[in-house]
């Protein structure tokens, strides 16, 4: 894993955890979306769509702040065990969150490296482990990745539009070679936090849920700290 990590930027497992489980988890999932549920206006946001327009791509931050048993899960130990062995034993957890793709027309996640998201002023070594908690394909928006593309830098990125919380590559060019990720419910994809990938939209009839756990070596900030133009100023603050 550690090995084809480094080569290609990202790498899979069939299972992360037990069917069992992806069925309570489902349950968790879909609570953190209810409109009602627990989870507050600060944690949910929208990726593609437009303030008040229906939802194309919501997302949930931080759910384990909501649903604390998402840390009690098989799931989460196959995740840190994973990051362990690409990362090292200091690897410390970076978060979680959830993107939703509605039955239908669930909005693709555009091309873009997780690091673009991130504080540009620390470096950053972490790996993003991606549960979907149904089988995923290309119709519904398994991940798709361009491999070798975790070796260059952050790219430049730019808002979805001016009032989407999502990011795109400014320059697609870079996407030449492309490999999907097709998995079973409860299996994974890990991917590093440069690594360039895209979710196509969701086709179906059933929402494609999955659930992302981040993890990171101890973050230390760069002697030449970056600006990322594109973020929004709230973002790091
Ligand atoms: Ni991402």
């Amino acid at each position: 894993m550690r090995q084809q990590i480094e080569r290609d930027g990202f790498a899979s497992v069939d299972a992360l955890t037990s069917a069992a489980e992806v069925a309570r988890l489902v349950d968790v999932y879909d609570r953190l979306f209810d409109p009602d549920g627990p989870v507050g206006v600060q944690d949910r946001f929208e990726l593609a769509g437009e303030p008040g327009q229906k939802a194309l791509l919501p997302q949930v931050t931080n759910p384990e702040r909501y649903a604390p048993e998402l840390l009690e899960t098989a799931a989460y130990r196959a995740a840190t065990d994973i990051a362990r062995s690409v990362l090292g034993e200091d690897v410390v957890p970076a978060g979680m969150h959830a993107i939703r793709k509605p039955a239908h027309d669930g909005a693709q996640t555009p091309w873009h490296q997780d690091e673009a998201y991130w504080d540009p002023r620390v470096e950053h070594h972490a790996v993003s482990i991606w549960m979907p908690l149904q089988p995923v394909t290309v119709g519904n928006g398994c991940m798709q990745f361009v491999p070798g593309s975790h070796r260059g830098p952050v790219l430049e990125h730019r808002l979805v539009s001016p009032d989407a919380h999502g990011l795109v590559l400014a320059d697609l060019s870079v996407i030449r070679e492309v490999v999907a990720c097709p998995l079973p419910a409860g299996g994974a994809t890990v991917h590093t936090g440069r690594t360039v990938h895209y979710t196509g939209p969701n086709a179906t009839d059933a929402p494609r849920r999955a659930l992302i756990m981040a993890f990171s070596r101890p973050t230390r900030p760069l002697a030449e700290p970056r600006s990322f133009g594109w973020q929004r100023p709230e973002w790091n603050s």
